[in-house]
């Protein structure tokens, strides 16, 4: 019986590493010490034996039953790890693996230009204030010495707003006043915003554009420490020095006014298609701030000057960027946005 029994247990022992399912090992187990399997009915015949014998094969038995336990035990587990492994190969998703279906957003060449625009002024330790959309005749205008009387209202066709005498911004300029009114010298403060005119629309001129106005007082401000601020942001900008030309230019909210040019940053000043072969960028307006507006905004002429600039961001991001059409910016094509 000894022996019916070794042979059993090689004979199982040989056939569990077959098994492919765990159905298989269930079904294989129960043949073997299920109700009616080999090994149960080999162990029938145990009764049959003498007192002594009994005892060994009973014990023998009992070893047996536990070893072939374990093998089919251990069946069970490799091939619930093989599934595993199977499902790691054939189901394994790698997230971080580009898909190229999604394309991520990224800022408007606007923004980015503005965001290196405030970095350049804040160096220079000025602050960034934001200006207001709608705003009104007064701050757009009168306090800004353009009196309802004065022809320079003409220069900037205006979106006039039912009732109140609101109006949508028109330039950054209408931030003069309360800058002036809610700070104290010395003041530095750079003043992005969205300005609308009521104009005809074509590669160079758009309803809605941006601009930046700067505004400086404090004791004794000269029209250097314009063209130094200037220089500084846009060598910033462009990566390289450039110099600054000032021309005389009229601008109600400053005496003298003066038109801003910088020497070409692409050709270095020496003549190229960027600025018409004439060395120079026509940039902004700016000048030393008029005694009115100063007054108008509660501080002394007599004690305090200023410089005032404002100019056209999207201008600056077409010349950085060689665009052609300023009508770009507004219709968000990704075909245009997607070259930034
Ligand atoms: N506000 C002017 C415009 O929109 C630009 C400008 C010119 C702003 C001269 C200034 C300045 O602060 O001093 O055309």
């Amino acid at each position: 019986m000894l022996n019916t029994l070794k042979v059993l247990e090689s004979e199982v022992l040989a056939g569990i590493p077959a098994l492919k399912s765990e159905q298989e090992v269930y079904d294989f187990r129960n043949s073997v010490v299920g109700k009616n399997g080999s090994l149960t009915g080999v162990l029938k015949g145990i009764k049959d034996l003498s007192a002594e014998d009994k005892q060994t094969v009973g014990k023998v038995s009992n070893e047996l039953r536990d070893r072939l336990s374990a093998a089919f035990d251990a069946r069970l587990a490799a091939i619930a790890d093989e599934r595993v492994e199977e499902r790691l190969k054939t189901e394994f998703v790698d997230v971080t693996v580009p898909t190229g279906e999604t394309a991520s957003g990224h800022l408007h060449p606007i923004t980015r230009a503005l965001l290196e625009v405030e970095d350049a002024f804040k160096r220079m330790g000025f602050e960034v204030l934001e200006s207001k959309e709608v705003t009104t005749e007064y701050l757009n205008f009168d306090a800004v010495n353009v009196p309802s009387s004065h022809p320079a209202r003409d220069m900037q066709d205006t979106f006039w707003l039912e009732g109140k005498g609101n109006v949508l911004s028109t330039q950054t300029s209408s931030m003069q006043n309360v800058i002036l009114k809610s700070k104290t010298p010395p003041i530095r403060v750079i003043i992005p915003g969205r300005v609308f005119r009521n104009e005809d629309i074509d590669a160079t001129h758009e309803n809605t554009f941006y601009q930046v106005e700067g505004i400086v007082v404090d004791k004794g401000i000269s029209m250097a420490n314009l063209k130094y601020a200037i220089r500084t942001m846009l060598s910033d900008l462009f990566g390289r020095e450039v110099s600054i030309r000032l021309r005389p230019g009229y601008f109600p909210f400053v005496e003298p006014g003066v038109e801003v040019d910088f020497s070409c940053p692409f050709c270095g000043g020496e003549g190229c298609r960027i600025c018409k072969k004439s060395g120079w960028i026509e940039f902004m307006g700016a000048g030393l701030i008029h005694p009115n507006v100063l007054r108008e905004g509660g501080l002394d002429p007599a004690e305090y000057s200023g410089f005032a600039f404002g100019f056209g961001l999207n201008r600056l991001v077409m010349i950085k960027y060689g665009i052609t059409d300023m009508r770009h910016f507004q219709n968000a094509d990704v075909r245009f946005l997607s070259q930034f």
